[in-house]
């Protein structure tokens, strides 16, 4: 019945591709409930402090203007995530503890009259000393969190003592590696939309995890689950940025309509979304790799360290990826790993594609990096050498069991280099002040929720043959860009074998969806996409059998048609709904307690190589070439998957060239896109991107996560490559031209800068 062009491994166009681009989707800011008030936010503008008073202009006329402060929430005044530490809105007599927390809240008829009145509350703070760097964090003589600002600490070991193991090898490399903020900038800012229905609240917006932002309003609101619907209108870019943040827009959305008795509309500016919302954790990595002079790998120490911000949020479960992927894709006997996060006056740093281990795999691709140049060793053959193959054992004890495709992606970079150059590239001119480089980098990346993550959650998903007669898929995974939409109608109606445009995919409401776990950590496809080709299959053996036991004759066209069965079917017995939950393969086995075990059902795997042209006058890097080589288990839409991988390495080369996030005194200096500066197609490289499939046996078809590992690597390759070209330690990110210049001026090869 399929088209072969709709089947899995096809491209058929997105799903959502025609109302994107008519203008038809409707974002959050599209929707005008009648009534509808425009919501804004009071922040304290100081980075730490005791909020003594909130003080309302006199002169200013507040008839038609709704404030809302701590006082007026009705349930627990917290965002809840995994620790309750951080406030909805900071009470008067409370702490603020960055410079872009919210203190009140503002609703008013029109935009104009709401930041009005935002302008016309004033806080009366005590101010406190305040802390923005990993140094001040750990000296704690500011205490932000406990006694030594630590919100988080994870240490992974393998193998004998790692000192010992280091003094035992030929050559010892080490690094200290710092990377900064990053912005997601998602091309469409936050914004929810609150409407209450009686005692019912309806949220809407843009977002990542409904089911995150109903568990957060339940506890906020002090309502029961069905009292709390929160939908997900089309969203214009997440990145991670969307994971937590939305729990606490929708709270405060929530809480001015429930205070108006009107609906509210809260959608951040861009300054404000820049400022107040969460990025990449800066990090400082310290690496020590111990290698015999035949370059294998014997012992890795490495000490992590992220800059958590002012709150927990998702920093502990960034921090553990990153730590987990800490060693490298490299067999090495001895290991120990260390991370920690800390506590500073920064806005909370949270989740960003890649989520930790980009920063980690930054400092082990520089370091792998200058072992070949220690060793005097081809890069691409120490990576030969030490690369993971199928069946050994990760630094967490994890025996590697089938789709390590380790070698194979570096393979496909090594040959695609033997190839020309695309047409048409960006180039800098051949000339003496122009210096010329090549960098490599080898990494993976887990698929999934870390360790027994995915047990815990129990994701499920839905097919079902809906009321009306139509197969569709109920998932609370969202589409935020990414093609999640495309993803499942073609992973359904492959296993159906009906066209794509036969099933439909379900906007997710907590109200209609079953929890898929939150849309993060490159799970969408790999775990949810599984439970719906299973459920896919349960509605179709169904619907056979029910052909069967009504006995449609041998020629009744309905028979092999099972758009025709699903009517059928509703028509006679109403709605068929099959949901499935998630189940880890056997074997698996991961221990919280000693950070031992399988800390992912399945890693991706990438290589990537990057030649670079350094321009000594200006100091500006342009990236003449860029092999991506990703192993993606199985593209169930060819198109998407590059797609995203052609993203995620736009975005890597933005974090290592140009995305620099300005911080004075906590607050952001830059905090618009003309000066926040991200890649446009200018500055992109003629991306050579190459899929590779090494098939996983317990995802869809095969798939694994493809929407992170684009982020980790490319980054090193591009330091890699600069330090090839000028023969000087690229150990920061991003690298501006001042980086670069500084780094050179402060002379020699692995010095410091
Ligand atoms: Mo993601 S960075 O796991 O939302």
């Amino acid at each position: 019945m399929i088209g072969l062009g709709e089947r899995v491994g096809a491209s058929p166009p997105r799903v959502d591709g025609a109302a994107k681009v008519t203008g038809a989707a409707r974002y959050v800011d599209d929707l005008q409930p009648p009534g509808c008030l425009v919501g804004r936010t009071v922040r304290s503008r100081v980075a730490h402090g005791v909020l003594r008073a909130l003080e309302r202009d006199p002169g200013f006329d507040w008839s038609d203007v709704t404030f809302v402060t701590a006082a007026d929430v009705p349930g627990r005044n917290v965002v809840t995530l995994i620790e309750d530490d951080q406030p909805v809105l900071v009470p008067v007599g409370g702490t603020i503890r960055h410079h872009d927390e919210a203190v009140a809240l503002v609703a008013a008829p029109t935009k104009e009259k709401a930041e009005a009145a935002r302008a016309a509350v004033r806080l009366v703070v005590d101010p406190l000393p305040a802390i923005f760097t990993l140094d001040d964090a750990l000296r704690a003589e500011v205490k932000l969190h406990g006694q030594d600002n630590v919100f988080k600490r994870f240490e992974v070991t393998r193998g004998d003592d790692v000192e010992r193991a280091l003094a035992a090898c030929d050559v010892v490399v080490e690094g200290v590696y710092e990377t900064g903020a990053q912005e997601q900038m998602y091309i469409e800012p936050q914004g929810m939309l609150a409407a209450w229905e009686g005692d019912t609240c309806h949220v809407t917006g843009s977002l990542q995890c409904p089911y995150y932002v109903h568990k957060a309003l339940k506890v906020t609101l002090g309502l029961p689950a069905e009292r709390v619907v929160i939908t997900q209108a089309v969203t214009g870019g997440g990145f991670g940025g969307k994971e937590e943040y939305p729990s606490m827009i929708g709270a405060h959305a929530a809480l001015l309509a429930r205070a108006a008795g009107r609906p509210v509309k809260v959608v951040y500016e861009r300054d404000e979304d820049v400022a107040a919302t969460t990025k990449r954790h800066p990090s400082r990595v310290r690496h020590r790799l111990g290698l015999a002079k035949d370059g294998r790998m014997l012992a890795a120490d490495v000490d992590v360290l992220f800059d958590g911000g002012a709150y927990a949020t998702l920093t502990q479960v960034v921090l553990s990826r990153g730590v987990l992927h800490a060693a490298g894709p490299y067999r090495i006997p001895t290991v120990r790993i260390v991370g920690r996060a800390l506590a500073t006056n920064h806005p909370p740093h949270g989740a960003f594609r890649g989520f930790g281990a980009p920063q980690t795999t930054f400092a082990y691709e520089r370091q792998t990096a200058k072992a070949a140049r220690a060793l005097g060793m081809d890069p691409v053959a120490l990576r030969r050498l030490n690369l993971y193959r199928d069946g050994d054992v990760t630094a967490t004890g994890q025996t590697l069991r089938g789709s390590v495709a380790a070698h194979p992606t570096l393979d496909r970079v090594v040959a695609q280099l033997e190839q020309p150059p695309p047409a048409g590239r960006r180039t800098l001119p051949q000339a003496p002040h122009v210096k010329r480089g090549r960098g490599v980098a080898t990494y993976f990346h887990g698929s999934g929720f870390t360790g027994s993550g995915e047990e815990r959650l129990k994701g499920q998903a839905t097919v079902a043959v809906a009321a009306d007669g139509v197969l569709e898929v109920r998932a609370g995974s969202t589409d935020m860009g990414q093609g999640a939409t495309t993803t499942f109608a073609q992973i359904a109606a492959t296993a159906l074998d009906v066209h794509v445009s036969q099933v439909r995919v379900a906007q997710p409401s907590t109200d209609k969806v079953p929890d898929s776990g939150p849309t993060v950590a490159s799970r969408t496809c790999m775990i949810v996409g599984g439970l719906v080709d299973q459920a896919a299959r349960a509605v179709r053996s169904k619907l056979e059998a029910f052909a069967a036991e009504v006995g449609l004759a041998a020629d009744d066209p309905a028979r092999g048609d099972l758009p025709a069965l699903a009517r059928r079917w509703a028509a006679a017995r109403g709605e068929l709904a099959e949901t499935h939950t998630y189940r880890p393969p056997a074997g698996i086995r991961w221990d919280d307690q000693t950070y031992r075990g399988d800390a992912y059902p399945v890693f991706g795997w990438a290589a990537c190589a990057v030649d670079v042209a350094v321009d000594t006058d200006t100091w500006e890097v342009v990236v003449e070439r860029c092999v991506h080589a990703v192993d993606v288990g199985k593209a169930i839409n060819p198109t998407i998957v590059q797609g995203q991988i052609d993203g995620g390495t736009v975005q890597a080369l933005g974090w290592a060239l140009w995305e620099s996030v300005q911080y004075r005194e906590g607050k952001v200096l830059n905090d618009r896109m003309t000066n926040c500066i991200i890649p446009t197609a200018i500055e992109a490289p003629e991306l050579e991107t190459l899929l590779v499939e090494e098939p996983y046996a317990h995802g869809p078809f095969g798939a694994k996560g493809v929407g992170e590992i684009p982020m980790d690597g490319p980054g090193a390759a591009v330091a890699s490559a600069v330090e090839d070209a000028l023969g000087v330690a690229m150990d920061e990110l991003p690298l501006l031209p001042e980086v670069v210049h500084r780094r050179v001026r402060a002379g020699r090869a692995g010095g410091a800068a």
